[in-house]
């Protein structure tokens, strides 16, 4: 049986937006050691009731506020469309609730600065859920490039893209929701690059616009200081292949399709045979990220080392200039 010194104390979960993802996120508190789910805030109080009913949370409100006053709650997921998150994530910071927060943490690089601002002021913990980063596949990627299997990278590739149907209502394209490729789907690309390369010196970014408004697909080119060079892309106009590839001087590293998601890459290096790293196989995968909060509460931290306040705020600052070059902006900018 593994050895999990994490949580020191069993830590007291609340969930802002029962929709489709805290579905998911529930059902990983439920195989997380330490962690139990004490509430769920709602719009609605029957749906509230209904989602606390069948993940087995003792209190259910229907209002977000009042979850985030509930003195038995020791952190909140926020769970709702991007739209939201600044100002829910606030209402919970503001009460000394630990937070993590769906991705992408706001709509902006200034909605995430409040966030961050917060975070200090009521020295709080706050992270944004990008899970990814925390799974066994990020790890192994990480220590080989550390170890230099594959030399200096010079070049990221990753895609993302899907095809939903056309709501203009839903969260997707909806721009009052956060709605848009690149909050929604293209950060994983940009988080990979951003992991292995910081942040671009210089930005090339196209996007095919939905009625809405909202960006329906957007690449972009991503320049970097060292001379490195990245291209994303994310799309609701149709599947592609969902893969990554990181080149160096000396190999280069393939994450098979979800990439996202995976516990499988492969090193390849000229001259040599393939090597296929296979981790620890993703059960549900949320899992990470909510060890990772519990044990940054333990230590007394706001910010994950592995997944700082810095690091969204840069992700946020990129991604408002590939919005800007697209002319995507959301109500109020
Ligand atoms: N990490 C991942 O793999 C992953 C996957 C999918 C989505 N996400 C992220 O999770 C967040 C939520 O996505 P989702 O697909 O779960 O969304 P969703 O099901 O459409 O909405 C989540 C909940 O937000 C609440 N909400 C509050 N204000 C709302 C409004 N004005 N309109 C609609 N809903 C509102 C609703 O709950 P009540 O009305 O009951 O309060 C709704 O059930 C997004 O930021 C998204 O990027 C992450």
């Amino acid at each position: 049986m593994p050895v999990n010194q994490y949580p020191k104390q069993a830590k007291q979960w609340g969930i802002i937006g029962p929709g489709k993802i805290a579905a998911k996120f529930a059902a990983a508190l439920a195989i997380t050691e330490g962690a139990e789910l004490a509430a769920v805030a709602s719009r609605d109080e029957a749906r509230a009731g209904e989602f606390a009913g069948k993940f087995g949370a003792p209190r259910s409100y229907g209002d977000y506020g009042m979850l985030a006053k509930d003195p038995g709650v020791d952190a909140v997921y926020i769970a709702t469309p991007h739209g939201f998150h600044c100002e829910h994530a606030l209402l919970c910071l503001q009460q000394g609730k630990a937070v993590l927060c769906e991705k992408p943490m706001a709509l902006s690089n200034r909605q995430v600065q409040e966030m961050v601002d917060a975070s200090r002021t009521h020295k709080t913990f706050l992270m944004e859920a990008m899970w990814t980063r925390f799974l066994p596949m990020t790890g192994k990627l990480l220590a080989l490039i550390v170890e230099g299997r594959i030399g200096k990278v010079k070049y990221v590739r990753a895609d993302f893209g899907f095809a939903p149907p056309f709501n203009p209502d839903g969260r997707l394209y909806n721009k009052a929701l956060g709605g848009g490729s690149l909050l929604d789907i293209g950060i994983y690309p940009l988080f990979l690059c951003q992991l292995l390369l910081g942040e671009p010196s210089g930005i090339m970014a196209a996007a095919q616009l939905a009625p809405t408004g909202a960006d329906d697909s957007c690449v972009a080119a991503l320049h970097y200081p060292d001379g490195a060079l990245a291209v994303i892309s994310s799309l609701f106009s149709c599947q592609t292949s969902i893969t990554a590839e990181i080149a160096g001087t000396e190999g280069i590293i393939r994450i098979p399709t979800p990439w996202y998601k995976n516990n499988r890459l492969t090193l390849s290096r000229q001259g040599l045979p393939d090597e296929e790293f296979r981790l620890e196989p993703v059960v549900n995968g949320f899992e990470y990220q909510i060890r990772e909060t519990m044990r940054c509460m333990d230590n007394g931290l706001i910010e994950s080392p592995d997944l700082t306040h810095a690091f969204s705020l840069s992700m946020s600052r990129v991604m408002d200039a590939i919005r800007k070059q697209c002319g995507v902006f959301y109500p109020g900018e």
